[in-house]
């Protein structure tokens, strides 16, 4: 804000300094001084140079008490001095030849080729009729390879200037002047020698494709896409993402429910095998690239299903998370980790071993259908029980995307009922339970059940990762 201020206040001093000098003057060192092309004894009253003269602005240049037209000791653009200004009298100016250019202001007297060195841009010092003037080369951007000396017909105009490229040489028998091609927008080329392509111009823009014969525009190059810019400072160009893939962090990641390695730039994405999804980032891991592009990214399950067998393996070992309706009167969120949870906020938690919704101990009827919907009810009692337990509380660890189930949501509402199979092989099962609810209620009549085998495969960083999330949840 104070900044602002000061600055604006300076600015506004200047601009008064600046309206306070007279007419035709300026402020320069705390004084005003006519300017260039004025003379006078005080920037009062300044004094046009006469035709054709300048002068040089500043106190004892052209502002001081004997200034005087004899000040105006130089020419103006593209005149050159044929008589010396004295103390009383200004220079004597001549015009450079039409087209011409006189690239230094002396003060010293001049012939005209020392002061007009250069043609203008397409132009060359012609010398054929005998005078030394500058013809046109007669060639869009055919310009002469030496611009201080003489040719005698258009031929001389060999080169192209920078932004073309050269089609045609020049022809000195037939006269004429190298044939030059600009170059495409927001691309430019050097001064070309000989003739070439449009491969000699080259895209600003680094991230464009180079030019050739089947490229002759300048446009993003494979994998990226937008308005290529016209400077080398920065592109116009993003990375371009495949079908179902998204931008996430300049990047490209396969959508949620896709996986691929090469997705980042612009490679395919694969859908995940049905009732599975990934994620498509995670903490800065993405679904693509060398590790996370494989199907094992796809280790979690739609809504209202869960996971029996996590992703993992190797090569074509690699796969995707198993996963398996919840039981009849529970229901999962979209990549939850953990068990479904049953309907009935009295009804025991589900397991690996415990796949039916029952009402825990002390509770009697049956178990809601629906969500939240009445179910068990407390032993000796009407009226569903006021325990204080709360069955409800939410699963860690589940995953960071829950918008927009994809497809199978809601299939398992009541019909398919029996739950996991019951192979008997004893497993080991330590994981089981950690994070599907908090209930806390003490005693589960439940016959002792069978453990079920879960193959788990410790190969998964992911899995790593969830179970010691759920050894913290056991801890706690
Ligand atoms: C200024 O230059 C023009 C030609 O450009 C010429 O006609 C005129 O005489 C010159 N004036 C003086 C004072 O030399
Ligand atoms: C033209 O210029 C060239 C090179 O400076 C010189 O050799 C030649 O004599 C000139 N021709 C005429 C007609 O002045
Ligand atoms: C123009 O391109 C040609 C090949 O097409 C190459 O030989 C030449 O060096 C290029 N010229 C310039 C000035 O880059
Ligand atoms: C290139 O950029 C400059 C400014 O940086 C702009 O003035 C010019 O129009 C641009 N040229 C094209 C072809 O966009
Ligand atoms: C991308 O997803 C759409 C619908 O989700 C599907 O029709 C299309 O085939 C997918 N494309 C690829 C390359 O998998
Ligand atoms: C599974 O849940 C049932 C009922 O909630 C419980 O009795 C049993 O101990 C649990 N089993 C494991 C391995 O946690
Ligand atoms: C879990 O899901 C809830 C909403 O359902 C969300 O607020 C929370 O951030 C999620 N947690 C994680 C770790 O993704
Ligand atoms: C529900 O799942 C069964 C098989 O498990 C399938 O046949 C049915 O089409 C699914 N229904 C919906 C609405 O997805
Ligand atoms: C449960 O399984 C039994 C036998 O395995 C079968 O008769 C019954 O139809 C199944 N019920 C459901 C809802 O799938
Ligand atoms: C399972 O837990 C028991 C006791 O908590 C422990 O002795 C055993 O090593 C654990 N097994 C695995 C595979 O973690």
């Amino acid at each position: 804000m104070k900044k602002q201020l000061i600055v604006f206040a300076l600015l506004g001093i200047f601009a008064l300094a600046e309206e306070q000098c007279p007419e035709n003057s300026f402020l320069k060192d705390d004084k005003c001084v006519c300017k260039a092309g004025y003379y006078s004894e005080s920037a009062d009253k300044c004094l046009k140079c006469p035709d054709n003269t300048t002068s040089f602005p500043g106190l004892y240049y052209n502002t001081y008490p004997e200034a005087t037209a004899g000040d105006c000791r130089k020419c103006q653009n593209n005149y050159y001095v044929t008589g010396k200004a004295t103390k009383e009298k200004s220079a004597t100016c001549s015009k450079c030849p039409d087209h011409s250019i006189n690239r230094r202001q002396l003060e010293d007297v001049q012939t005209e080729a020392e002061a007009c060195t250069e043609c203008e841009y397409g132009y060359y010092w012609d010398n054929s009729s005998g005078k030394r003037v500058c013809s046109p080369c007669g060639s869009e951007g055919a310009i002469p390879a030496d611009k201080e000396q003489t040719g005698k017909n258009p031929s001389f105009c060999n080169n192209c200037q920078a932004g073309y490229f050269m089609t045609k040489a020049a022809d000195e028998k037939a006269g004429t002047a190298a044939q030059c091609s600009k170059c495409p927008e927001y691309s430019g080329s050097t001064i070309q020698t000989d003739v070439g392509s449009i491969a000699n111009c080259s895209c600003e823009d680094r991230l464009a494709e180079k030019l050739s014969e089947s490229v002759q525009t300048c446009k993003c190059k494979a994998g990226y896409a937008g308005q290529v810019s016209n400077s080398s400072a920065v592109s116009g160009c993003e990375v371009a993402c495949a079908e179902n893939a998204s931008k996430y962090d300049g990047k490209c990641a396969c959508k949620k429910g896709y996986y691929g390695i090469n997705a980042a730039y612009g490679g395919k994405c694969e859908k995940c095998p049905e009732l599975t999804i990934s994620n498509q980032c995670h903490r800065g891991d993405c679904n693509t690239g060398e590790e996370r592009g494989k199907i094992t990214s796809c280790n979690s399950c739609i809504e209202n299903y869960y996971i029996v067998e996590f992703a993992g393996g190797f090569g074509p070992d690699a796969k995707a998370a198993t996963c398996k309706a919840c039981p009849e009167n529970s229901y999962n969120e979209e990549g939850g980790h953990g068990f479904c949870k049953c309907f009935d906020k009295y009804a025991d938690s589900l397991n690996y071993s415990s796949t039916k919704c029952e009402c825990k101990y002390g509770y009697t009827g049956n178990v809601a259908t629906t969500k939240d919907g009445t179910g068990c009810v407390k032993e000796g009692s009407s009226n569903s029980g006021s325990s204080g337990s709360n069955s409800n509380s939410g699963s860690s660890g589940n995953s960071s995307s829950n918008s927009g189930s994809s497809g199978n949501s809601n299939n398992n509402s009541g019909t398919s009922g029996n739950g996991s199979s019951n192979s008997g092989s004893s497993g080991n099962n330590n994981n089981s339970g950690s994070s599907i609810n908090n209930e806390n209620s003490g005693k589960k009549d439940k016959e002792t059940s069978e453990s079920q085998s879960i193959n788990v495969n410790t190969n998964s960083a992911n899995l790593q990762i969830l179970a010691l999330m759920m050894q913290l949840a056991i801890l706690i």
